[in-house]
């Protein structure tokens, strides 16, 4: 028997229904398998918790998670407690005390799903960002001076280490050298940013130096976005930091059919500490308590958690499975559909019982 050891935190809002049906998927999977045993432990630790005991996690929290084999959760933040206080309480520390330094963010389009883009298919949208996930623009170096004055002002610093920015770069150069395309495209603002981004451009040209197979476009990051739209097509892996990573990655979320889709896998590549697994969407709080959240996203994370156990096999049948659901138009309301959360979920557990 296969063993894994999973912290679920599902959070705020439709992080708790999105990952009961993930875990719903993985429970059956496991079943169907029966050479592969999953021990969960359940953490309530969300904006509710923080309203009982003012704080995100108790102080040991990080202690408690880090001999898990992966954790898996929803999303954090909800109206009632400031996003910056539930971030920087819960889900910031997790990735950055456990070293999780890459975010791989998918951007696929799945069978079954239609692109916003006009005459686009799964052969146009196929690509990965890769987001630097430790530093950056989430600093929280610096302050706020003089407020309540007419000076009132707040300063913000952004941190590139050397450390920092050769690991992510490795990274993204490593699996853009493992691929066909072997094309990567850096996130920059260069002309713009006159410290921080002349000094990641630096570190990119450096490194593509040991991947001299490696075709290399460093774009600016506006100009970036608005070639999602037009010619997703050419994109291959995408390296980005910290911040250029997250907007780029709604934004990859929305041409690939919405919020409810992307995936997002936070990687300790070295494995010394737990990897994560979170849907890119947030507790959406519009549509929370309704029941109709979609859990593709979530779904799509747990099969991403399985290949980082090893598990190719068993998570090549969940996203087989997930897509066939979704060409069935069996879809929740964001993409059209009628569905509810649970009622999609179940459907991908009957999908796979067929497979096995
Ligand atoms: P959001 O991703 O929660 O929602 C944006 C829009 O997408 C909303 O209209 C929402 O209904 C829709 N959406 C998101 N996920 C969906 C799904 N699975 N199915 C259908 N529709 C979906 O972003 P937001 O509104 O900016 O943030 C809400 C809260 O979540 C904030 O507190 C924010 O800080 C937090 N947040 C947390 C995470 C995380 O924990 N990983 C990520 C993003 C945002
Ligand atoms: C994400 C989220 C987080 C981030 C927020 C909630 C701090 O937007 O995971 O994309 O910016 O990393
Ligand atoms: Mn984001």
């Amino acid at each position: 028997m296969r063993h894994y050891s999973i912290a679920l935190i599902p959070g705020d809002g439709i992080g708790v229904d999105v990952i009961r049906e993930g875990k719903k998927v993985l429970d059956t999977l496991c079943e169907l398998d029966g050479g592969i045993s999953i021990e969960y432990k359940h953490f309530d630790w969300s904006c509710e918790y923080y309203l009982k005991h003012g704080k995100m996690m108790p102080d040991d929290g990080l202690d408690i998670l880090k001999d898990f084999d992966s954790i898996y959760l929803g999303a954090v933040g909800y109206p009632g407690v400031p996003d910056h206080v539930s971030l920087w309480g819960l889900l910031l520390p997790i990735r950055r005390q456990f070293q999780q330094y890459i975010n791989i963010r998918p951007v696929k389009l799945l069978r079954g799903i239609q692109s916003p883009l006009a005459n686009r298919g799964v052969d146009d949208l196929n690509f990965t960002v890769i987001r630097e996930n430790n530093e950056g623009e989430y600093s929280s170096i610096g302050g706020r001076m003089y407020e309540g004055t007419d000076m009132d002002m707040a300063i913000q610093n952004s941190v590139f280490t050397r450390y920092g920015t050769e690991r992510v770069l490795k990274y993204a150069f490593d699996l853009a050298n493992q691929g066909t395309e072997k094309f990567l495209t850096a996130a920059t603002k260069s002309n713009g940013i006159n410290h921080t981004m002349p000094f990641w451009d630096e570190y990119v040209r450096k490194i593509n130096m040991d991947y001299p197979e490696v075709k290399t476009d460093i774009v600016h990051i506006d100009a970036l976005s608005s070639f999602f739209v037009t010619k997703p097509d050419v994109f291959d892996v995408v390296v980005a930091s910290n911040l250029f990573g997250d907007i780029l990655t709604d934004l990859g979320a929305a041409i690939v059919g919405g919020m409810g889709i992307a995936p997002s896998a936070n990687i300790n590549p070295e494995k010394k500490f737990p990897s994560m697994f979170e849907p890119v969407h947030g507790s959406a709080p519009d549509i929370a308590g309704k029941g109709i959240a979609n859990p593709t996203a979530a779904i799509w994370c747990a099969s991403m958690m399985l290949d980082h156990f090893g598990e190719s096999n068993l998570s090549a049948i969940m996203m087989d499975s997930l897509q066939d659901v979704l060409e069935e138009g069996i879809v929740t309301p964001d993409l059209g559909g009628k569905a509810t959360t649970e009622e999609f979920g179940e459907e991908v557990c009957k999908k796979m019982r067929s497979k096995f």
